[in-house]
């Protein structure tokens, strides 16, 4: 099933910041529940091995809950998928009643892209591939440079 461009808050573009984003489509007061995060949910025993050779490994469309489990947008996924990540966003996620939704920080003004803090969270010592895996191309004067929940070693930041 081809996935819906648009919604009643939201349509799909292309982005500046990466592929396609997700765009209002008029304004949007703050604390909106403006889309659902659909998918297929499995336990995390259920994710495949990445596998790192290949380019879209760490294009990620996999949301996990706070009780681990994950909800994955490749299968039976909706429009939701296509928000980028901002390290200074102005949409967050909720989960509501097993639901995760994406819902305004702010006020969003028609046009402009709805984008939330993805937190990815990896485990393990920090690898320096992560710096070109995951980089972030936010732009927000608060960017991490990277789309994970964890700072950038010392070592690492004169990569960045
Ligand atoms: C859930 S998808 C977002 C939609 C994506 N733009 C597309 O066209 O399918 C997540 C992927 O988008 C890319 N992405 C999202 N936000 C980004 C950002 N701020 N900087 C760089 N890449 C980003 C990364 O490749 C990430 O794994
Ligand atoms: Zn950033």
């Amino acid at each position: 099933m081809p996935i819906v461009t648009r919604g009643e808050y939201w349509f799909v573009k292309k982005s500046k910041l990466h592929g396609r984003g997700l765009f209002a489509r008029k304004d949007i007061p703050k604390g909106t529940l403006i889309i659902e995060y659909k998918g297929t949910r499995m336990p995390p025993e259920d994710l495949p091995d990445i596998d790192e050779s290949k380019p879209e490994a760490h294009h990620t469309v996999i949301f996990t809950l706070d009780n681990g489990w994950l909800i994955d947008a490749n299968r039976r996924g909706n429009a939701a998928q296509f928000a980028n990540h901002s390290c200074n966003p102005n949409c967050e996620t909720i989960e509501e009643a097993e639901r995760v939704y994406i819902r305004s920080r702010k006020k969003i003004p028609k046009g402009a892209e709805i984008l939330y803090d993805y937190h990815l969270y990896l485990e393990g010592p920090f690898k320096k591939e992560w710096l070109e895996d995951y980089v972030c191309h936010c732009g927000s004067r608060k960017c991490r440079k990277i789309m994970l929940d964890r700072k950038i070693p010392k070592k690492y930041r004169h990569l960045t």
